[in-house]
């Protein structure tokens, strides 16, 4: 666990991380593997990235994306699309190749999604796997959309939202009713593979969801939980997330 004075100071120090991992990557030739979220926690993160490619050449040619997770059913261009969030928040303001864009794709009908999610899994792990993990926490302690119940091994696949999520993302949608149900996610077992992971959250709302993860009984109730039993996991918080600890 990283504590830091504040939200903007820790997401630079995320944003850093990440451009070393890419130059370094860049400089034996080959490409990074980024596992990517959304909501607000990442935000101050990706405007730094965004700054290190305007300001300082950080090139994300050889960077290949894959989010997290998508609302189901969802199109592309509506406004609450993780499509138009990573674009607006991100990819528009970097050199990245949209070819080498993945994000689950909420236009499946509901007979193609087992395929694509395996083919998605397949994917990444054809290129090697994810370098490194971005995270943050939903008040449920789902990790992209695992929410409670979900098994250790999980894969992507389709999911039930919990209410709660619903709740929170109901001024993103003008209320809970218009929150899909649904929604396809990376699994908690695909968020294990990545070599590195890195969870951020901020904020006293977070805290008590965050005691949970970092000191909690480990348990499919608290999907976070377990990544306590990863060596490989950092939790990046400002003082009032940790303020539980
Ligand atoms: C959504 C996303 C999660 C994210 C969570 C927290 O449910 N699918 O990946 O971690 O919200 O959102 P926020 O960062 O806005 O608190």
């Amino acid at each position: 666990v990283t504590v830091y004075a504040d939200q903007a100071e820790a997401s630079k120090a995320v944003a850093r991380r990440i451009a070393e991992l890419i130059r370094n990557k860049q400089a034996q030739g080959a490409k990074t593997v980024l596992g990517l979220a959304t909501g607000a926690t990442p935000v101050g993160v990706y405007s730094e990235l965004a700054r290190l490619h305007r300001e300082e050449g950080l090139s994300f040619r050889d960077v290949i994306t894959f989010n997290l997770d998508e609302y189901y059913p969802m199109r592309p261009e509506a406004p609450q699309s993780y499509v138009r969030f990573m674009d607006e928040n991100l990819f528009n303001h970097i050199d990245i190749d949209k070819a080498n864009v993945n994000i689950p794709d909420g236009t499946l009908a509901l007979e193609e999604i087992p395929a694509f999610c395996l083919a998605y899994e397949k994917k990444i792990e054809e290129l090697g796997g994810l370098d490194l993990q971005v995270l943050g926490i939903g008040r449920t302690g789902h990790i992209g959309f695992n929410e409670p119940g979900s098994a250790p091994n999980s894969g992507t696949r389709l999911v039930t939202l919990d209410d709660l999520t619903r709740r929170d993302a109901s001024r993103d949608f003008g209320g809970k009713e218009n929150v899909p149900t649904k929604a396809i996610t990376m699994g908690i077992g695909t968020i294990f593979k990545a070599r590195e992971i890195v969870l951020m959250a901020w904020n006293g709302k977070k805290a008590s969801i965050v005691r949970k993860a970092v000191e909690g009984e480990i348990s499919g109730e608290v999907p976070a939980t377990y990544l306590q039993l990863s060596d490989n996991v950092e939790f990046v918080l400002d003082q009032d997330a940790a303020s539980g600890l």
